[in-house]
């Protein structure tokens, strides 16, 4: 028989009072949310017949989680930031918002004020021996109206799935840029073809992965934010096809809808392209935002982001 106190009154008094809603002062909303959550923690505990020793393993692991600066991968490895994505996705059709380009992800390494520039960039500093991508699109609303003057902030990992700023051997800014679209809403950019990447083999969220029978891989992919006034600010990353994790991604980031086409020259020969000589792909990308709606949440996630010195 299981043992049960959660229904008990000592109990009941005890979760009131931990999370100050006996009494007035504070934060309404928080003291209700804290006493969900120790209250589920409370049923966990009774449920699975959790022990003190188990519980402190558990204070030592979100420890770690935090001293390891990884709470950034562990809410992705747990599905709760695309669970974000699908709430508003949710809200967004219950509202009859539809047709732009699918959401995703954010991620853990972006990185604010990249540098601006018109129309086209060049992401990478040359130090590396990538293979040559470029990629070009229009951005458009849903009535296919192209967005001239939208910003596309777009960054992503070397060939060896590292981020500049995060990744010290890495030159500044080096795979980050902000991209002005011009006249015809349209961007271009060259760089080089991402890495996937995984979380730090020695850390805790791959630790618990691990423990939960599962990888820490991502397929390779770009990230963008894409913003424009008077729209909702997209969120979103292309994946590279034929990546071995496109569909097995530990942060459930892949979505059908964002893994374009890539055409590959093997012989890297194209007289347009000064200098180059080897082999490079192509991808082609239109985003499509939607209009703001006063009445749904900001699609703007304000997160702690790393700045750049
Ligand atoms: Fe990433």
């Amino acid at each position: 028989m299981t043992l049960s106190i959660l229904e008990n009154s000592p109990t009941k008094d005890l979760l009131s009072k931990l999370s100050g809603l006996d009494g007035p002062g504070g934060n309404e909303r928080l003291k209700h949310v804290v006493q969900r959550v120790v209250s589920d923690m409370f049923k966990t505990i009774e449920d699975f017949d959790i022990t003190p020793v188990e519980f402190w393993a558990a204070m030592s692991y979100l420890t770690e989680v935090g001293q390891r600066n990884e709470f950034g991968l562990l809410a992705p490895g747990l599905g709760i930031e695309h669970f974000f994505d699908l709430r508003i996705d949710e809200q967004e059709k219950q509202a009859g918002l539809e047709g732009g380009t699918p959401r995703t992800i954010e991620g853990p390494l972006y990185l604010a004020d990249a540098p601006m520039s018109k129309g086209e960039a060049r992401l990478d500093d040359g130090n590396e021996q990538g293979e040559v991508l470029f990629m070009e699109g229009q951005v458009r609303d849903t009535d296919g109206k192209p967005v001239a003057g939208a910003v596309v902030d777009v960054w992503h990992a070397n060939t060896l799935g590292g981020y500049s700023f995060f990744d010290p051997s890495q030159q500044p800014w080096n795979l980050r840029r902000r991209i002005e679209t011009d006249a015809e809403g349209r961007y271009r950019f060259r760089s080089i073809l991402p890495a996937g990447y995984g979380c730090p083999p020695d850390g805790p969220t791959q630790k618990l992965l691990t423990q939960l029978g599962r990888h820490g891989q991502r397929p390779a992919h770009v990230h963008f934010f894409v913003s424009a006034p008077g729209y909702r600010q997209l969120t979103t990353q292309i994946n590279i096809a034929g990546d071995k994790f496109l569909y097995d991604d530990f942060a459930f980031a892949t979505r059908d809808e964002l893994i374009p086409a890539i055409t590959r020259h093997a012989d890297g020969t194209d007289p347009k392209i000064e200098g180059l000589n080897a082999p490079y792909s192509e991808i082609k990308f239109d985003f499509t935002l939607n209009r703001e709606v006063a009445s749904l949440p900001d699609t703007v996630v304000v997160r702690e982001h790393a700045k750049a010195a």
